[in-house]
Parts: structure tokens; sequence; C-alpha cells
């Protein structure tokens, strides 16, 4: 009986905001299906399916995700509209399963709201990590995790396979906990096998919750006073549990040792800012460096493993940047270091290219229309979620000679940049929502890929072919290969 209340109550809604919608000048969509509206076309790999849609209806899609309404965005004009001339509309998010039970009922940054916590957590983090000065100060933590890694890359032998993807991700790993917590939890090359239990329940607990933020969940896609019904509440809710005691277990630590300290990590900097907020403040503290750990690791290390990726299949391009990288640092062993990546314009301009075909997040973090408003013409109605789909804009016809090309020459002598500005390449967003930690995402890219191509050769496993390493995405965490590229990689000899 109650069931069957709900159902009306549910159908009654949906048929009043179908009546509103009819009166709106609403973007092109296509075809739904009762109740569950549009959700369908989400299957696979959403940005993948959103791409195909945009290509049958054009650069504005209106969809509606069980009773929710959404928009996708799919060219860089649109983009600029929505993250430039309408930024403050789309400042916001709308309501993710995981920013409530995952990251402490919205005490993160990402999923949260376009409110006064938002402001004063972008603020700090501005302000206290991601300072030219601060950045700068990490620097030491980079070099090390760098030389590790080279270290177990020289000793893997000429012709035992690497498994670049497990290198890539236990360096930025290692290097965002060392920042944000002084913790390193993994050893280059180790067996998973024999990770230690820490390390093991941290690495779970951070791809845990990024999966479930990446996952659509019910309660996204029906008014909030249902929300109770999502099945999934009470396993996020044990999740909550586990990381929660891991994450306060390191807190604690921090708090005993905090005046005994020396060096400063984010949680010291944290808790000493935070002090005046009680007791609150220890959740904050525990959501933010969960999510800049999720932030910080997996987006960087998937940029790296698709640009060597895209160099192994571009031998040309490969020995052109060898060149440039002996011509501007020497042809000497030493390393490639920040102040050269400003006369590197073909490693930037490969760089680029590779943002421009494989963004990590290909679809933006939902945003969400604060007010029914325009654009292009047609209705956005108020909360809808909208998706920018950063994918498509890459591959734009018209904007983008041999747009399906690794062509990285299309950027020498041109402007466009990743930061932002330039609306055609977006893989870091734009305006307010814009990455927060775009400069430290971008050095450690620079500097992973000109030392990796400067001081090995690389080559596809004998007996593997290179067609195995399709360029084909996975749905993951963020846009991984299908497959973890493995390499047979020996120094350079000069
Ligand atoms: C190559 C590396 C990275 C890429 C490609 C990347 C990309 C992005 C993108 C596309 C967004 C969503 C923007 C939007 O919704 O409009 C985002 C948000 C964010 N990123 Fe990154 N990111 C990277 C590295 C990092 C790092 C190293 C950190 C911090 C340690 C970080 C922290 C964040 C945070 C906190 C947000 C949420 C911003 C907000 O909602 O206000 N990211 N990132």
């Amino acid at each position: 009986m109650g069931t069957l209340l709900y159902v009306i109550i549910l159908l009654a809604f949906v048929y009043v905001l179908r009546k509103y919608l009819l009166r709106l000048k609403l973007p092109p969509s296509p075809w739904g299906l009762p109740l569950l509206g549009h959700l369908h076309h989400l299957a696979g790999i959403p940005f993948l399916s959103l791409h195909a849609l945009s290509k049958q209806y054009g650069p504005i899609l209106f969809m509606k995700l069980g009773t929710v309404p959404a928009v996708v965005i799919s060219s860089s004009v649109l983009a600029k509209e929505v993250l430039r001339s309408q930024d403050q509309m789309f400042a916001s998010r709308p309501y993710i399963l995981v920013g409530d039970y995952g990251l402490y009922h919205f005490q993160g940054i990402g999923p949260v709201p376009y409110n006064d916590h938002w402001k004063m957590m972008r603020k700090l983090c501005a302000t206290e990590l991601f300072t030219p000065k601060r950045i700068d100060s990490f620097l030491p933590i980079r070099l090390e995790e760098i030389t590790g890694m080279f270290s177990a890359l020289r000793g893997a032998g000429a012709h035992k396979a690497v498994d670049m993807r497990n290198m890539l991700s236990i360096f930025t790993f290692n290097v965002m906990t060392r920042i944000l917590m002084n913790k390193r939890f993994f050893e280059y090359g180790e067996d998973e096998e024999h990770i230690d239990g820490e390390a093991k329940q941290f690495k779970d607990i951070v791809f845990e919750t990024a999966d479930q933020g990446l996952q659509f969940h019910i309660s996204e896609f029906i008014p909030h006073w249902l929300r109770w019904i999502d099945w999934k509440v009470p396993e996020l809710k044990r999740l909550h549990a586990k990381k929660d005691k891991f994450l306060q277990n390191i807190l604690d630590q921090h708090k005993d040792m905090a005046s005994t300290k020396g060096h400063k990590d984010f949680m010291d900097i944290m808790l000493q800012n935070l002090e005046h907020r009680g007791a609150a403040r220890e959740d904050f503290i525990k959501a933010v460096v969960l999510e800049l750990t999720i932030a910080g690791t997996d987006t960087s290390a998937c940029i790296v493993e698709w640009t060597l990726l895209e160099l192994l299949h571009n031998p040309r391009v490969l020995s052109k940047l060898k060149e440039e990288l002996d011509a501007v640092v020497g042809s000497s062993s030493h390393m490639v270091e920040e102040p050269d990546f400003q006369n590197l314009d073909y490693l930037n301009a490969v760089i680029k290219e590779a943002f421009r075909l494989h963004p990590p997040l290909p679809l933006l973090i939902p945003h969400m229309s604060t007010q029914t408003c325009t654009i292009a013409g047609f209705h956005v109605p108020k909360n809808a979620f909208t998706f920018v789909n950063v994918y498509s804009i890459g591959r734009e016809r018209g904007v983008w000679e041999r747009a399906d090309e690794f062509w990285p020459e299309r950027f020498l002598g041109k402007s466009v940049d990743v930061r932002g500005q330039d609306f055609e390449l977006l893989p870091f967003g734009s305006g307010r929502r814009a990455c927060a930690g775009m400069q430290l995402g971008l050095k450690t890219v620079q500097l992973l890929v000109s030392n990796l191509v400067h001081a090995f050769d690389w080559s596809f496993v004998p007996g593997k072919p290179s067609e195995d390493y399709l360029l084909q995405e996975r749905h993951g965490t963020v846009n991984w290969i299908k497959t973890p590229l493995q390499v047979c990689v020996v120094p350079r000899t000069r």
C-alpha cells in the first residue's frame, strides 16, 4: 500500500514537471522512457554515449534523469557561455550521494554546493596549499619519488614488462599523501600481495570512494524527500565508518605531534587554521584530505599514461621530443628541471595534445543551474544537472583540424592553453569551479613526461602487439586507457 502511494505521488510529480517543462523552449532531446526519462543513455561509458548523442542532436541537449532535468554542453562556444558568461549561475553542484555519505555531508570541496563553506575551503587551499611558493616547497618530494621510480625502472631490465599504470599511480599517490599527511604508503615495483595493511586499507578507501562518486545513484534522480529509498545508502555508511576510523587515527597522530613538528604538512596547517571551528573542524579536515588524495592521484597518472601510449604509437613525435630535450636540457643523463619547462615548446605541445584527446575527467564534475536561464536561445530549467563534455569539445569539427590525429604541431606558435582561458581545451574546467590543484597537476605531468622520455628508451612488450593498446577508453575513476600500459624500458644510450 505504502509503495503504491509513493508511485502515485511520483507520477503526479512527473506530470506537474512535464506541464512546467512543456512551457519552456527546451534544447533538443533524444528519446526517453516513462519515469526513467533519459537515464538509459548514460549506460556504458557516459561521456562516449553523450558524445554520440551530441553528434546527432547538436551542441546542447536536454535530458531528464528520472525526475531531474539535465543539459549536456558539447561545444566550446556554449562551454564559454556556461563557465564564463554565466559562471555564477552554474557555479553550484547538484546533489551527489557520495558528497553526502562519502565526504562527511558535503564538507569537502568538489561536490559541495556554491556556499560559504565552499568559499572558505577554496580560499584555504589557495592560500595554504596551492601558492606558487608552497608548490615549489613540495619539489623535493616530487624529485625523491621520481628517483625512486627511476631506480625501479632501471632495475626491471630490458626484457621485463613494466606496468606503467602501477608505477605512475604509486608516484602520484605517494606525492599526494606526503604533501597532505606526511605519509608514504607504497614502494615502486612492490607486488600487490605484499602491500602493507595500512597502505592497502587506504588505497581501498580512496578507490571505493572515488568509484562511488563516479557511479550514478537513484537518490540523485528522485525528489529529495524520497532519497531514503536508495539501497546504496547502507553500503556507503559502512564505507564511511571504515574510512572515518582510518582518517581519525592519522589526524590523532598529527594532533599528538603538533607541538614537536618542524615541517608542517597540509593536515597540520588545517588543524592550525581551523582551530576556531571547534569539533566540526575535524570532519572538514578528514573530508578535504580524502578528497584531495582522490583528486590529485589518478588524474595525473592517467594523463601521463595516455601521453606515453600516444608517443609509442607515434615514433616521429617521440623522437622529435627527445631531440628537443637533448637540445634544451643537454644529452647528459641530468634531469629535466622545472625552469626548463618554459623552453620546451614541443613538450608542452605534446602534453596539450594528450589533454585534448584524452582529458582525465571527460565530463567535468556536474555543475548546476541555480535559476532558470537561457543558453543558445534555449531555456535551461532551475536546478538542472549541467554536464560539460570536454571529450566532445576536444574533437569539435570546425575548431580542430585533423581532430582525431595526435598532432602536437597544431599548438606550436599558438597561444591556446589548458588553464581554462581557452574554451576549446578544458581539461581542468574553467571559472569558479575550475580545478583547485591545476598548477600542481600540470607541474607533476610536465616533470613525469619530460624525465621519462629524456631518461629512457621505450617500446611495446615483444610478442604483445601494439594493437593491444588501442586508443580506447575504459569506464573507471578517471578516463583510463582500456588496458594498463605495459612496456619495455631501458636507460637511454647517448
Ligand atoms: C592532471 C591533473 C588534473 C586534472 C586533469 C584535473 C581536472 C579537474 C577537473 C576537470 C575538475 C572539475 C572542474 C569543473 O567541474 O568545472 C577538477 C576539480 C577539482 N580538482 Fe582537479 N585535476 C587534476 C589535478 C588535481 C590536483 C593535483 C588536485 C589537488 C591536489 C585537484 C583538486 C581538485 C579539486 C579540489 C576540485 C574541485 C573544485 C571545485 O569544485 O571547486 N585536482 N579537476
